[in-house]
């Protein structure tokens, strides 16, 4: 079996919203310490829809394929279910990662989350702390 899915072969070689929203109402950046990737998701966002989406990815094929996918999700959807998006529907709808490359698509996931968390922060709205736990909930790493 290919160690790798068509899909996440596509969203690799295709890479959907790349780029850099120059007046974007969220940003969110993070990066695993371990294997020194980072990943930059910018939102511009419209009556509480996510109206545009673009990521800037330095790291491996597997955060690419996730940050593609992970974009594609969360287009045009209410923040309410971008922050309900989760590395492993990303996983989900890459279909499959290989289990070392699980900690790739938690990128995907905490960009999201820390976009979504500047917008709040920014428009001084209030929010449920619980919905941005810290990446130390994760054993991404460790298990890197
Ligand atoms: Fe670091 Fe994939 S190896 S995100």
């Amino acid at each position: 079996m290919a160690l790798y899915s068509e899909k996440v072969m596509d969203h690799f070689r295709n890479p959907r919203n790349v780029g850099v929203i120059e007046d974007a109402d969220g940003v969110g950046e993070v990066g695993n310490p371990v294997c020194g990737d980072i990943m930059k998701i910018y939102l511009k966002i419209e009556n509480d829809i996510i109206t545009d989406v673009k990521f800037e990815t330095f790291g491996c094929g597997s955060a690419i394929a996730s940050s593609t996918m992970a974009t594609e999700l969360i287009k045009g959807q209410p923040l309410s279910e971008a922050l309900k998006l989760t590395n492993k529907a990303v996983t989900e709808a890459l279909d499959g990662l290989p289990a070392h490359k699980l900690h790739c698509s938690v990128l995907a996931e905490e960009a999201i989350k820390s976009a979504v968390k500047d917008y709040y922060d920014r428009n001084k709205i209030p929010y449920d702390p619980a919905d941005f736990p810290d990446c130390s909930h994760c054993e991404a790493c460790s298990a890197h």
